[in-house]
């Protein structure tokens, strides 16, 4: 039977709820055992002067499977009526978190195991929170040793009460909550007269009423580049599809470099006839019908439905390291076949797993969970957590070890895949006969774009109108681009969700390089809350571009609320509204800093005229 119609289960609780017993039972009452393999552990047991212990059996089997495997995650099959099983599982607890975490223990169910003495613990809580974490969205709750509570109906109840509460609070609705117990056998397979109050199914119906995990092959292509092998002439690029399907012919956008070839043959290893398409899950190699930079790391997909492409992300992260994780701190990211240098921007907030409050936190401890901000040195592909599991989904490692594991989310951040995107072809710059030296001379003035960034309300637009009006006073050639002008115009199509603004951004930046070339002095005042846009503007134009940051922090600005916005976010009638519920990050280096949090509108002004005294006069050097 093929790979794709197991159901693959994580079996989450302690260890002393009955884990092992649990699995044991399973496989002994679904008949999966090997012949002669009950029979055996029972006279082992015997033999030693023991009492049969179930968990022996899963201990057997998992010494077995540890002398043959290399990875981590021992799997153990059974089948029941409907379909085979695998469960995923690790020994240790630890290892267990660290390869849900890693994606080595991609499940597509989970049962939680809670004990009915003990109710919900902490641990339960946090495995609860992981399950939440990595998606896993079809649960079934086991209540087990119900033998030890008398098997009592009250009991039961206000464990399942509890355990709902707390599923709920994750968005996890438990699709049944079954009690049993696992070692005296009750509603694993078979009903129990012990418990005939209980109307629902045993384990077994409640495993086969998950549902399999949509296909793979039906999500959009991602085939992660593992390798590029070079035969006589031809280059093979080679790779495992972890979604989607390819076909001879078609076209491949390898991200992030943007460079598409046609898919020219598929090379599958040790088959007879070369196939003309392959699916998620195959790894196979392929030939490209052009030339095109392709390296270990990109990810080839459809043009149509391409990754994300961005340097910064945010990342619910699940911290494994002995030391805690501190903003600033740098590691290796990999994603898919990909590796990054990054660093942590912030840490936004770490979550309590237990009660799942989240608090302000500027370090995360091991086994601490957060979400955090990444910044990249370059560009990297990947797609949010939520799209697909498999380019979702990141290590951290400093030294060779694993310290951490984490989903992307996107959150407030754009794809920037439409900035770095150049559609037009043929096309050919061509250099006016008047240079930008030479307008310079007649206007008697060096020109530039002087970049106003921060929070609304700090202070843009009424520093750039005086600016303005100071320098034409001077006789100087100067304009003024302002957001709110801008947007009922040229960015009147554009909102202010993360790709809209990124759009804003590139535009206004493209429009105000074209007026500083033309001579002009042009002073821009817009939020443009990401660094990584007003970067690429700095690219349109590096000696031109003097980035100025407006500062007055958030509670200033929300003190003035000039046009009564912020109290409009705050009661959440606007929708993505940077410092509120949006992203501000803060120029790293920027020319020139104005804090109209602490000095006056004057000061302000006089600290950039001065500025431009100095910068912009002929005989001055400019940048
Ligand atoms: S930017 O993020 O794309 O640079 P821009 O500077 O053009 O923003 O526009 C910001 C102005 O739009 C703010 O000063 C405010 O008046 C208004 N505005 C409306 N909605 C929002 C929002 N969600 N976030 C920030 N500003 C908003």
């Amino acid at each position: 039977m093929s790979e794709s119609q197991h159901l693959k289960i994580t079996i989450v609780g302690h260890v002393d709820h009955g884990k092992s017993t649990l699995v044991g039972r399973l496989i002994y009452e679904t008949g999966s055992l090997p012949d002669g393999k009950f029979e055996a552990i029972r006279a082992m047991s015997e033999r030693r002067g023991m009492p049969f212990e179930w968990a022996f059996l899963m201990d057997a089997l998992q010494a077995e499977r540890d002398q043959g495997i290399t990875i981590d995650t021992t799997q153990i099959r059974f089948r029941t009526a409907l379909r085979p099983y695998v469960i995923i599982d690790a020994p240790g607890h630890k290892e267990f978190l660290k390869n849900m975490v890693t994606g080595a223990a991609a499940s597509d169910a989970a049962l939680l195991l809670i004990d009915a003495r003990e109710g919900v613990q902490e641990q339960s809580r946090r495995h609860g929170y992981i399950l939440h974490l990595l998606g896993i969205r079809q649960v079934a709750v086991v209540v087990n040793k119900m033998d030890l509570v008398d098997y009592g109906e009250a009991r039961f109840a206000e464990v399942a009460s509890n355990v709902t509460a707390y599923l709920a609070c994750i968005g996890v609705t438990p699709a049944e909550i079954v009690p049993v117990s696992a070692q005296a056998g009750d509603m694993i397979a078979t009903r129990s007269a012990r418990m005939g109050w209980y109307r629902g199914p045993t384990v077994i119906e409640a495993l086969d009423r998950f549902t399999l995990p949509a296909d793979a092959s039906d999500q959009p292509l991602r085939f992660p580049v593992q390798d590029v092998y070079k035969f006589d002439e031809r280059r093979i690029v080679a790779g495992r599809i972890e979604s989607g399907q390819l076909r001879v012919g078609d076209r491949l956008l390898f991200s992030p470099v943007n460079k598409t070839a046609r898919i020219a043959s598929i090379e599958a290893w040790s088959v007879p006839n070369q196939p003309t398409e392959a699916t998620a899950g195959q790894s196979v190699g392929i030939t490209l019908d052009e030339h095109i930079f392709v390296e270990r790391g990109q990810i080839a997909s459809h043009a149509d439905h391409p990754p994300i492409e961005t340097n910064v992300f945010r990342a619910h992260l699940f911290w494994l390291g002995r030391k805690p994780l501190v903003a600033g701190s740098r590691y290796k990211l990999k994603i898919a076949t990909a590796e990054h240098q990054v660093e942590v921007q912030s840490i936004d907030r770490s979550i309590d797993v237990t009660d799942l409050s989240t608090k302000p936190a500027d370090r995360v401890e091991r086994n601490g969970v957060a979400e955090i901000t990444l910044r990249a040195r370059g560009t990297v592909a990947l797609d949010e957590f939520r799209r697909n599991q498999r380019t979702g989904r990141f290590v951290l490692v400093e030294d060779f070890d694993i310290v951490g594991g984490g989903i992307v989310g996107m959150e407030g951040y754009p794809d920037q895949r439409h900035g770095l995107t150049v559609k037009s072809t043929n096309i050919k710059s061509v250099e006016s006969l008047v240079t930008t030296e030479a307008r310079w001379q007649a206007n008697g003035h060096r020109s530039a774009i002087l970049w106003l960034t921060g929070l609304s309300g700090a202070g843009k637009t009424t520093l750039a109108q005086e600016l303005e009006r100071q320098l034409f006073r001077k006789g100087m050639h100067v304009y003024v681009l302002d957001g709110d002008n801008i947007r009922h115009g040229l960015s009147a199509d554009l909102g202010f969700a993360p790709e809209d603004r990124a759009e804003n951004i590139r535009r206004v930046g493209e429009v105000a390089a074209l007026f500083a070339r033309a001579g002009v002095i042009v002073i821009t005042a817009f939020i443009s809350p990401y660094r990584a846009d007003r970067d690429r503007v700095r690219a349109i134009a590096p000696d031109l571009f003097h980035e100025i940051h407006v500062k007055a922090d958030l509670a200033e600005c929300e003190r003035r609320d000039p046009k009564g916005l912020y109290k409009k976010a705050r009661a959440g009638q606007i929708a993505d509204f940077t410092g509120i519920s949006a992203p501000y990050e803060a120029p790293e280096k920027p020319e020139l800093v104005v804090n109209t949090g602490t000095q006056s509108i004057e000061a302000s002004l006089a600290a950039l005229l001065d500025y431009v005294g100095r910068k912009l006069a002929l005989e001055s050097g400019g940048r």
